[in-house]
């Protein structure tokens, strides 16, 4: 079920996040609706908090890349822990909250990152390049924080170009 993605300013991506006590059948189907509500708007990532539950799990899915074998595959991560790694990088980024923008954000390279999965075992990934920049990316929203902190000015924000809204085109671009 696709449910509704909050935009910025709306104060309910400023809630921080509970974390999740038990994996429940409404957990598993929150997931699920996430899983929904973010291929409709082509993204790929999305926070609980995105749709109004402050509870600390998001959703990944990246597009397909040869070079990248966490991409391609659906992650629910749930009380998610996150160590950056690498040196901090300049990188493109957008949010479904803030749809039609991007912007330059200065992340780290890498991440290793523990979270529980539906299936309740606990689990450590390393990451890098986008998979690492998208766990940075829902980790603040789970924290009330949004892409748009790190900037400046909000002049840094720049329009997507239309013809870059499909990440099956420009997965740089794309929104998390
Ligand atoms: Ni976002």
């Amino acid at each position: 079920m696709i449910r509704r993605i909050l935009e910025i300013p709306d104060p309910g991506l400023r809630e921080p996040c509970a974390p999740v006590a038990e994996i429940t059948p409404e957990i598993a189907r929150l997931a699920g609706d996430m899983f929904d509500t973010m291929h409709a708007s082509a993204g790929l990532g999305l926070a609980a908090p995105q749709v109004g539950v402050y509870a600390r799990l998001f959703v990944l899915e990246l597009p397909p890349d040869d070079d990248d074998p966490l991409s391609g595959r659906r992650f629910v991560l749930i009380n998610p822990e996150v160590d950056l790694t690498g040196a901090r990088k300049e990188m493109v980024e957008g949010c479904l909250s803030l749809p039609g923008f991007r912007a330059m954000v200065k992340r780290a390279e890498g991440v290793t990152v523990a979270f529980t999965q539906l299936d309740g075992a606990r689990v450590s990934l390393e990451a890098r390049g986008l998979f690492a920049q998208a766990v940075q990316h829902e980790v603040d929203h789970l924290n009330g924080v949004l892409f748009i902190d790190h900037l400046k000015s909000l002049l840094d924000l720049e329009r997507i170009p239309p013809e870059m809204l499909d990440w099956t085109e420009e997965a740089e671009a794309e929104a998390a």
